[in-house]
């Protein structure tokens, strides 16, 4: 894709977008991911107001949708067309298989840039974008918005912590990961131009040792 493409999404084509190592950390961890976190209330009361904020039939995409579970099948089950999209093929391996109603996609998010999917009415981007170095998440953010309706809806969910591309062992594997504090993270969406219309920051301890507690952040959001 052209630097100059209109849909560059203010330079996102010039960052340099290093991925090594997290497709393969997933495809590693496979359904470990869901044992590890089980009980996923926040992010299941995300999906419903996703679900249910929009009419039946609607086009949503889930973006790092790992195992479809539970947000995929959640939103298919709710009448909605759901398109995954994923960095490692062994999580779409499992999404496929636990969701055969959705339409699952491998891929790197930032390609998404150029438009090749279309428009959607709604967005699930639970715990994908603190895959992303800091300087992405923005960029991210607007392709995201670009890629919505007027009107169009984004739950998104991040893990508040304050740290920029940063190491760390996760399921036996390491993976790197960012994150802002709620107030900043309030800021850098609503610079890229969402309403926030709710949000929650519940508590979450995962089932496995191998992962700390974790304040988990989760904002509904809306395309002006
Ligand atoms: C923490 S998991 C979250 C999975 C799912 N959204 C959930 O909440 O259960 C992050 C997922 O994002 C995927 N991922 C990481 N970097 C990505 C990228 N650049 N583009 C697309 N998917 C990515 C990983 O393979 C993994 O499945």
């Amino acid at each position: 894709m052209s630097g100059d493409d209109e849909r560059d999404y203010d330079g996102y084509a010039r960052l340099g977008l290093d991925r090594s190592g997290q497709a393969e950390a997933f495809d590693n961890i496979g359904v470990r991911y869901d044992d590890a976190f089980p009980h996923k209330e926040g992010q299941l009361e995300a999906g419903a107001w996703l679900g249910a904020e929009l009419p039946p039939g609607s086009r949503i995409l889930d973006l790092g949708c790992g195992t479809g579970l539970p947000t995929a099948r959640q939103l298919t089950d709710a009448g909605h067309h759901v398109v995954g999209v994923d960095l490692s093929p062994g999580m779409l391996k499992l999404a496929r298989d636990n969701v055969p109603g959705a339409e699952f996609l491998l891929g790197d998010m930032a390609e998404l840039r150029d438009g090749r999917l279309g428009t959607f009415d709604g967005i699930a981007a639970f715990f994908a974008l603190l895959m992303l170095p800091r300087p992405e998440i923005p960029h991210a953010l607007r392709m995201l918005y670009g890629m919505l309706r007027p009107g169009g809806l984004l739950a998104l969910s991040m893990v508040e912590a304050d740290v920029d591309d940063f190491a760390i062992p996760f399921l036996g594997n390491t993976i790197r990961v960012s994150g802002y504090l709620r107030d900043e993270l309030r800021q850098v969406v609503r610079e890229t131009g969402f309403e926030i219309s709710g949000e929650s920051s519940p508590a979450y301890a995962p089932a496995s040792t191998d992962v700390p507690p974790e304040i988990q952040l989760f904002l509904n959001l809306r395309r002006a």
